[in-house]
């Protein structure tokens, strides 16, 4: 067994955190909703703080809303940090897990870091993405970190309220200016690897306590437009109507055959819509579609994507409206770091743990960190494969070996 196995998380510790971080925008359904900014995330960005200064760590947030952590204690030398960490948003209705665990685990690594103060050769630092969940836009903390974005692409950026990203930050008393200068260069990261709950049925029905990630998927999201003439809903005959909404309606009811007709992988969703200028008695003027589409291949991406365009514009002549879509961001499947994945494979087996490869089928930050830095992702089952549900959970047996596999991980990685 490797000498960093001597070293353990407590359980009780992530419990207590996870438990009060459920609090913060609990939901009468026993779910979360705290998306990025939002009372409850200042809520939770002042908790942090607070476990901060108990434990001796030094807490900084970049322009737009990411969190770095470390032991400022520890006497390691001057050298690019290994990096730990997830993120402490939700989305609408979530889970007490997603992204929960990764960030709470990564804490609790610098706590016994900070404690056991082992000999490391560079420092370990935990970072809490913001936006992950992508109400301004996808993956948006780890997005800044690997490209600026520019004044005027942060301008345009709007939540599921239609509030302005700006906006946000201007409310949380920061300068929305300071979110155009928050990339990292490769030199500023070592290495990245992070927790997550699996999201999915594989580990708990092949009863397997660890995950190691091959590849995370590309995801692009879009939006659809529908727009026809706003009529009265009583005196417009039906052959007279240009309504977007029957135009949109018949474009979803072909969600699964569009996805289907690329690859058997991809899958195609529209889980939020806009109807203009909405109400019960008016013909719409607009039914704005936001897609999310997503596959292991750039290319079906591609190729999905030119579909739901053809698909579109079938049902908008269909109807009489016009179609057109918009891409809002694509990010690239990215395979994770083969060196990284065999280390996480070999402290997982010294702890006894059982683990399988596994590819990931949701979004993750470490897809972008990828781009910056060697990457790799620890996977822990996810009960009934449930996520993005109020009935996400995982046992803290499974939370505590993928805590304890990520602290022997990143240690690994810090001694080297
Ligand atoms: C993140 O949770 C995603 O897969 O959208
Ligand atoms: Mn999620
Ligand atoms: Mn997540």
């Amino acid at each position: 067994m490797s000498k960093a196995a001597a070293l353990n998380v407590s359980i009780e510790r992530i419990q207590r955190d996870i438990e009060h971080l459920a609090t913060l925008g609990q939901t009468p359904s026993g779910g979360v909703s705290r998306t990025s900014f939002s009372s409850a995330d200042k809520q939770m960005r002042q908790w942090l703080h607070g476990q901060c200064q108990e434990h001796g760590l030094t807490m900084r947030t970049d322009g737009i809303g990411n969190i770095f952590i470390r032991a400022e204690g520890m006497n390691v030398p001057k050298a690019a940090p290994v990096c730990a960490g997830s993120h402490l948003d939700s989305v609408p209705e979530g889970g007490r897990y997603d992204g929960i665990v990764g960030s709470v685990a990564a804490l609790e690594v610098l706590r016994v870091l900070g404690q056991a103060a082992p000999a490391l050769q560079r420092p370990v630092e935990v970072v809490i993405f913001a936006d992950e969940e992508g109400n301004y836009h996808h993956l948006l903390g780890s997005t800044a970190l690997v490209d600026n974005f520019t004044w005027e692409e942060l301008q345009q950026l709007r939540g599921r309220e239609g509030d302005l990203l700006v906006d946000a930050l201007s409310a949380m008393d920061w300068d929305p200016r300071h979110a155009t200068r928050t990339a990292l260069s490769s030199h500023d990261v070592h290495a990245f690897v992070e927790l997550h709950i699996e999201q999915g049925p594989v580990l708990e029905e092949s009863h397997t306590d660890i995950g190691i990630v091959t590849s995370i998927v590309g995801l692009a999201g879009g939006q659809l437009d529908f727009v026809g003439s706003q009529d009265h809903a009583g005196t417009t005959p039906m052959r007279l109507r240009r309504d977007p909404m029957q135009a949109a309606g018949s474009f979803l009811g072909q969600l699964a055959r569009i996805a289907s007709g690329t690859s058997s992988t991809a899958v195609l969703t529209c889980g939020l819509m806009e109807i203009e200028p909405g109400g019960t008695n008016v013909v719409p003027r607009l039914a704005r579609l936001h897609l999310d589409f997503r596959d292991p291949d750039p290319d079906v991406l591609s190729q999905l994507e030119q579909r739901i365009i053809d698909c579109a514009s079938n049902a908008a002549n269909q109807y009489g409206v016009e179609a057109s879509f918009r891409r809002m961001s694509v990010t690239a499947p990215v395979p994770l770091d083969p060196h990284i994945r065999a280390l996480l494979r070999e402290v997982a087996l010294g702890r006894n743990l059982s683990v399988t490869d596994i590819p990931s089928g949701a979004g993750h930050d470490a897809q972008n960190m990828a781009r910056l830095t060697p990457t790799a992702m620890i996977f822990i089952p996810s009960a009934g494969g449930k996520s993005h549900s109020p009935q996400e959970h995982s046992s803290w047996q499974d939370i505590e070996h993928g805590a304890n596999v990520l602290l022997d991980g990143v240690v690994r990685l810090a001694q080297a």
